[in-house]
């Protein structure tokens, strides 16, 4: 991080689709399975490149509910991968005092993965550092669909009245309770979609797409990401003057409209 960007506001929250891993790996006429363990070194580098701008969370997106529909063999080297990625990161990330916590739909997971998963978040848990979310096996709809049943749960059990859901009953049921709502997203692999990420937390942030393929993201191209976040002007539906009068009063704008 330069001396440059310590004066610069850093988002609260960071999530990332790190995309573009086949690709490295094609264009060096490697597996693609070569082109995924390339990626751990950029994770590392990202991980490590927010907590030192002192971002509070940061989301991964590792596998998505889509991913399942790849070759047999690609899946389960991914499976594979991310059992010894966490064996190797997560003594390192619990010495930096960063807490791990996993969104998706476990349940579809090896007992040996979901076991390193809980693991990892046990070991983690009372950490004061940045919360870094792995999304395994998470679709932004499946989200939505587990919320929606636990909400009709609550409903048919007589503890919530359908009258009385509001957004923030909706946020309580989601995989990133208690997280504040992503401010940036970055992109890598030069794809311009969401693709099924945090389709209702992403709601108000800022979108950053960038061309540079997963495995070659390193801190310059996290700086590069954080300079755009830090010119744009994010102004939750309101008028660029309301904005001005609630900075000089010190109070937040309040969220009125989805624009
Ligand atoms: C997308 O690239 C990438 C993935 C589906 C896997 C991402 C996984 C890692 C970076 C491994 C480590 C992660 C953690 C959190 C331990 P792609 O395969 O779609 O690339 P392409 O578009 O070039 O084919």
């Amino acid at each position: 991080m330069s001396d440059k960007e310590t004066s610069v506001k850093a988002p609260r929250h960071v999530a990332v689709i790190m995309d573009g891993n086949g690709r490295w790996a094609k264009k060096r006429f490697m597996p693609r399975v070569a082109g995924h363990r390339a990626g751990v070194k950029s994770v590392r580098a990202v991980i490590e490149g927010c907590a030192q701008r002192g971002v509070e969370a940061l989301t991964l997106f590792a596998f998505s509910s889509e991913n399942w529909k790849r070759p047999a063999e690609e899946v389960s080297s991914l499976m594979n991968l991310f059992v010894q990625a966490l064996e190797r990161e997560v003594d390192t990330m619990h010495r930096n005092g960063l807490r791990v916590r996993f969104i998706g739909d476990r349940n579809l997971l090896s007992q040996q993965l979901q076991q390193s998963m809980a693991q990892a978040e046990q070991l983690t848990a009372n950490n004061a550092g940045m919360v870094v979310l792995i999304a395994v096996a998470y679709g932004g709809r499946w989200d939505l669909v587990q919320a929606t049943k636990k909400l009709a749960q609550l409903c048919v059990a007589g503890h919530l009245k359908p009258e009385q859901i509001q957004e923030d009953t909706i946020s309580d049921c989601l995989e990133l309770k208690g997280v504040p709502e992503p401010d940036l997203f970055i992109r890598t692999g030069g794809e311009q979609r969401i693709s099924n990420f945090l389709l209702w937390n992403l709601a108000y942030t800022e979108l950053y797409f960038t061309d540079v393929l997963w495995p070659d993201f390193g801190d310059d191209e996290l700086a590069a990401a954080f300079a755009y976040f830090s010119q744009r002007q994010r102004r939750f539906g309101l008028i660029a003057e309301q904005l001005a009068a609630a900075v000089e009063g010190d109070t937040k704008p309040t969220v009125s409209e989805s624009r």
